[in-house]
């Protein structure tokens, strides 16, 4: 099996710039409204694989879920998180069969780097899934809207915007990884099958979709 590949200095710079720590803390609200994992979340166990700095936990942490985080990196910052991290491969999930009620993975599909990855992480996700829970998907899908803000953030056009400049910095790090990602992405569904998922809702928004799947009785 392929180690995973780790992130630049400069994508790890841009991703943990202020800016976009802040614009995660005021955006992930709604996605994760979006997606459904903010309501009867009391109780539930949840793991979001790869994880990232943590935004994404930290606002479920006030809907009373046992959460936990899987990422390659340890947090920058000195920081207590309202979760428990483990740092690893989302593609080698240190958890028992069955363990959690919610697996989430949001904006890091392209980071697994293949469908082969994509694959190995699904699988993962659907072994320490329990039966009636649901796997939580939330990515980017191509389209002339999407390309055209990618394409004019990567030139630096819109550099004026500290937020924009940062991110326009990750893009350019990460432009193999996600202009395959939006070529190929509707592979997805068929890897989903492969893996024993079968979709329960798909939404688009502008720039993202919203996936949600429940396992698949194994037979
Ligand atoms: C674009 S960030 C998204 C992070 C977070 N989910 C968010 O929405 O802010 C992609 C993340 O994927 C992580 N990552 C990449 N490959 C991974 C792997 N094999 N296992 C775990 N995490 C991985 C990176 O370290 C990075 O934090």
């Amino acid at each position: 099996m392929n180690s995973p590949r780790e992130e630049s200095a400069t994508w790890l710079a841009a991703y943990h710039s202020e800016q976009l720590q802040r614009r995660r803390r005021s955006t992930y609200g709604r996605k994760l409204r979006r997606l459904g994992l903010m309501e009867n979340a009391a109780g539930l166990s949840t793991l979001d694989i790869a994880c990232g700095s943590g935004e994404a936990l930290t606002l479920l942490a006030d809907q009373g879920a046992r959460l936990f985080g899987i990422d390659l990196y340890a947090p920058r910052g000195p920081l207590a998180e309202p979760f428990h991290r483990t740092v690893g491969d989302g593609t080698r999930l240190p958890f028992r069969d069955a363990t959690f009620d919610r697996v989430l993975c949001m904006h890091s599909l392209h980071h697994f780097r293949s469908f082969a990855g994509i694959e190995s992480l699904l699988r993962e996700a659907r072994r320490v899934l329990k039966g009636q829970g649901a796997l939580f998907l939330l990515d980017h899908f191509d389209s002339f809207y999407l390309q055209l803000i990618f394409r004019t953030l990567e030139a630096s056009c819109l550099d004026f915007l500290p937020a924009a400049k940062s991110f326009g910095a990750q893009l350019r790090e990460e432009r193999d990884i996600i202009f395959w990602w939006l070529a190929n992405w509707r592979t997805l569904f068929r890897v989903l099958e492969d893996t024993g998922f079968q979709v329960r809702s798909f939404k688009k928004g502008l720039f993202f979709f919203y996936l949600v799947c429940n396992p698949v009785e194994s037979r």
